[in-house]
């Protein structure tokens, strides 16, 4: 743990601090999940999971008491946040620790949220996703650096294993099945013969009980990882989008190389977003309003699969057209599915569109307008789309000839 690459300083000294104030108050004390697994694996940690085998939000107010921050609280499932105070969230990220009371979790129904209660660390280990994920490392006092692996972690880690601990894992929980491929790509991992046999018609048809909003999580997680494409071929391969969606197609791998592109031309978007656009653009509108319903996109993200979808069909449309043409079909449109649709058909129009011409605009202002006297009305647009217009398509070239343009449309 004291190998800076993987965890800080500052992290260091926090959990140096958090491991003398549970021994203090005699609260066992423990770092749990993804930061304990990437730590064996000696890479750099993301985030801190802290399990307690006592009141977490008790330890938490006390963290507040003693070294500042602030608290919100989860009374019912025994957890807390706290959020660093600002001197230390300047430097650590994410600037707020997961205070987790230990629990044991059951399933009410399969897919359903668990019902918690407070437990042992062991048991809430056994409650967990992967053996690899089920590892703590204690912290109090003079055990800190303890490893706890009671159900063989190291091992799984050390022959690149996903492991579920047991039969009903992914029936509990099915997004676990996102996440089992999450890791078996980002690690090169295996899945484990019968965690591999577990993904199957009974575990899969419980993504139906699950919401819009926790698959699209977890698939918005999958595009965030630089090893996407192989994940959603992956989830391809083991036949889990029928049960997704029926009309949920194959990624076309012709489109591979996009989904990896590096987002140059200042587009605001997302990794996910791009994913999507690329994944759903072929389908036609029902198709896609369809899926957009199940995974609960924004009416944003539904926007932008859909404004691709249909810039891509009205393409042989537009191609030859002048700039000023091209301008007005595309600025209504998201800048991302714009880039989409010029990744798919290399279409230079649509890169000077996103490069040059939506920057272009007529010197002459709305203000220009009422000084020439204008009386208010929609006469401004109009004058202020054609002075754009002859600006873009060269049909004037500097400030002089706009004005004279101008003075004819006055
Ligand atoms: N976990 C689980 N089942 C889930 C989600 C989470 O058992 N469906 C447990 C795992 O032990 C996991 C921990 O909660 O390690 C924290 O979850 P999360 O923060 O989502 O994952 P990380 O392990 O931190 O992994 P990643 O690096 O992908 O964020």
């Amino acid at each position: 743990m004291e190998n800076e690459r993987i965890i800080s300083n500052r992290q260091l000294i926090l959990l140096r601090d958090i491991s003398s104030l549970s021994a203090e108050l005699n609260m066992p004390c423990y770092l749990v999940g993804g930061s304990v697994r990437d730590i064996l694996l000696e890479q750099p940690i993301n985030d801190l999971d802290i399990v307690l085998e006592a009141n977490a939000i008790e330890f938490g107010n006390a963290l507040v008491k003693k070294i500042g921050g602030r608290l919100t609280t989860h009374p019912k499932f025994h957890t807390a946040i706290w959020h660093l105070p600002e001197s230390l969230a300047e430097h650590i990220q994410p600037s707020f620790l997961d205070l987790i009371t230990a629990r044991s979790e059951t399933y009410k129904t399969p897919g359903a949220l668990p019902t918690v209660t407070p437990s042992t660390m062991e048991d809430d280990l056994r409650r967990r996703d992967f053996t690899i994920n089920a590892m703590a490392i204690r912290l109090d006092g003079d055990h800190f650096g303890e490893l706890l692996d009671p159900l063989n972690g190291q091992s799984d880690l050390k022959y690149g294993l996903i492991r579920i601990l047991h039969p009903r894992s992914f029936i509990d929980d099915p997004t676990r099945i996102f996440r089992a491929i999450r890791y078996e790509g980002r690690y090169s991992f295996h899945l484990e013969s019968s965690t591999s046999e577990s993904i199957n018609s009974t575990s899969l048809d419980i993504f139906r009980m699950l919401s819009g909003e926790r698959i699209r999580h977890e698939l918005d997680l999958i595009f965030e990882e630089e090893q996407a494409l192989s994940m959603i071929q992956r989830l391809q391969e083991l036949d889990t989008f029928k049960y997704i969606h029926q009309k949920l197609p194959d990624f076309n791998p012709a489109y591979s190389d996009f989904l990896e592109m590096d987002m140059g031309l200042d587009i605001p978007a997302s990794r996910a977003a791009l994913g999507y656009i690329l994944w759903l653009m072929d389908l036609n509108e029902d198709a896609i309003l369809s899926i957009s319903r199940r995974l609960e996109f924004t009416s944003e993200l539904t926007h932008s699969v859909w404004a691709a979808s249909q810039l891509k069909k009205s393409l042989p449309f537009l191609t030859n057209s002048k700039p000023s043409l091209w301008a007005l079909a595309l600025e209504k449109l998201p800048l991302l599915s714009v880039y989409v649709v010029y990744l798919d058909s290399g279409e230079g129009s649509l890169l000077n569109y996103i490069s040059f011409w939506r920057h272009v605009k007529p010197h002459t202002t709305g203000n220009d307008l009422k000084a020439h006297g204008l009386p208010p009305g929609p006469r401004y647009g109009e004058i202020l789309t054609q002075l754009r217009a002859a600006w873009l398509d060269g049909e004037i070239t500097n400030e002089k000839e706009e004005k004279e343009l101008l003075n004819t449309l006055l």
